[in-house]
């Protein structure tokens, strides 16, 4: 049984812990991501991990990089325990925590924009529609409802936001920092990337809605775009449940559905303001999540997570 675990401890350098993800330097020039079991609602981190979170997340993201391969490269060198332990030096005896969550990457530069593809109408996209009739300051058909599936699915990209929220900014915005060329691969690569990993979750019973991309050049002389970060997960897209789809209202979460419903009742209840510290979470809550996380998995890959 792999222990959860919220906080990762590796004799390497530590880069950043990011809400949910470690990030060591693993050599000159690769980067360790190692997913934690850390789960975050309403914008707050819980106290209790979930446990196999960070291996879905890990593995979903391993998987989609082999599997769209064929649209673009990716940084992706290995999510496989053992091979990391024997590649990077000091980790031999740290294969239990590598464990399904830890992936080795190409280590590149990443683009300083979240490159997101919508593919229905919904939260902050949702938001612009109603207030404006645009998305990402373009305008969209009128009439359309909340939820609906937008074709073709619209980039919307956002800067990333050291704290707080990211902002989302017009295509014309990131052709001014970027130039035009590589702006326009980017939004072509996100389109194609989205529309891919769409159609292939669909008939499987997970709508993908949304997604953020991120993408980083590789070091000289390749000087390649590669699609980094995490690829196409339940932390990085929402996913909803295809057989409970429904236009003109919101949508349940198919991972964080549990976990939302659960904090959504404290709050109005007021016996939680929403905000840090955050309550403890009941054993069949973090239970009935980390169940959706590994059915998402299973979903999607057609296979069960191999949990050791
Ligand atoms: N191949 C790569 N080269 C360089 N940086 C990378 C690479 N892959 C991922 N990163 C960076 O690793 C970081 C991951 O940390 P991040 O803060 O996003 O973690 P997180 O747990 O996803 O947190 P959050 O939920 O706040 O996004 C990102 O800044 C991302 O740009
Ligand atoms: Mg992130």
């Amino acid at each position: 049984m792999i222990e959860p675990l919220v906080t990762s401890q590796l004799p390497l350098r530590l880069l950043r812990r990011g809400k949910v993800r470690d990030v060591y330097e693993s050599g000159a020039d690769t980067l360790l991501l190692v997913a934690s079991d850390r789960v975050s609602a309403f914008d707050v981190v819980m106290r209790e991990p979930v446990p196999h979170k960070g291996a879905v997340l890990t593995q979903l993201s391993a998987f989609w990089f082999r599997e769209l391969a064929h649209v673009m490269a990716s940084h992706f060198l290995t999510a496989d325990a053992g091979a990391i332990a024997d590649r990077v030096p000091g980790l031999a005896e740290h294969r239990d925590l590598l464990a399904g969550r830890a992936m080795l990457v190409r280590r590149t530069t990443p683009l300083p924009f979240e490159c997101v593809v919508r593919g229905y109408l919904t939260g902050s996209a949702w938001a612009e529609y109603r207030q404006s009739g645009t998305l990402a300051g373009e305008p969209l058909p009128a009439g359309l409802v909340e939820s609906a599936r937008l074709d073709p699915p619209i980039f919307s990209p956002a800067t990333k936001a050291e704290t707080g929220h990211d902002q989302n900014v017009t295509f014309s915005h990131v052709a001014g920092a970027l130039g035009q060329g590589l702006a326009a691969k980017l939004r072509q690569a996100s389109l194609e990337l989205y529309e891919a990993g769409r159609a292939y979750a669909r008939p499987r019973g997970i709508i993908i809605a949304d997604t953020k991309f991120e993408f980083g050049t590789a070091p000289p002389p390749d000087g390649r775009l590669l699609v980094i970060d995490e690829l196409l997960t339940p932390d990085s897209s929402r996913f909803w449940p295809a057989d409970r789809y429904e236009p003109g209202k919101s949508q349940p979460s198919f991972d964080k559905q549990p976990l939302r419903d659960y904090l959504a009742g404290l709050k109005r209840r007021s016996e939680w303001n929403g905000e840090a510290p955050p309550p403890p979470l009941p054993p069949e809550v973090v239970t009935a999540t980390s169940e959706r996380y590994l059915e998402a998995y299973r979903l999607i890959t057609g296979r069960v997570l191999e949990i050791g």
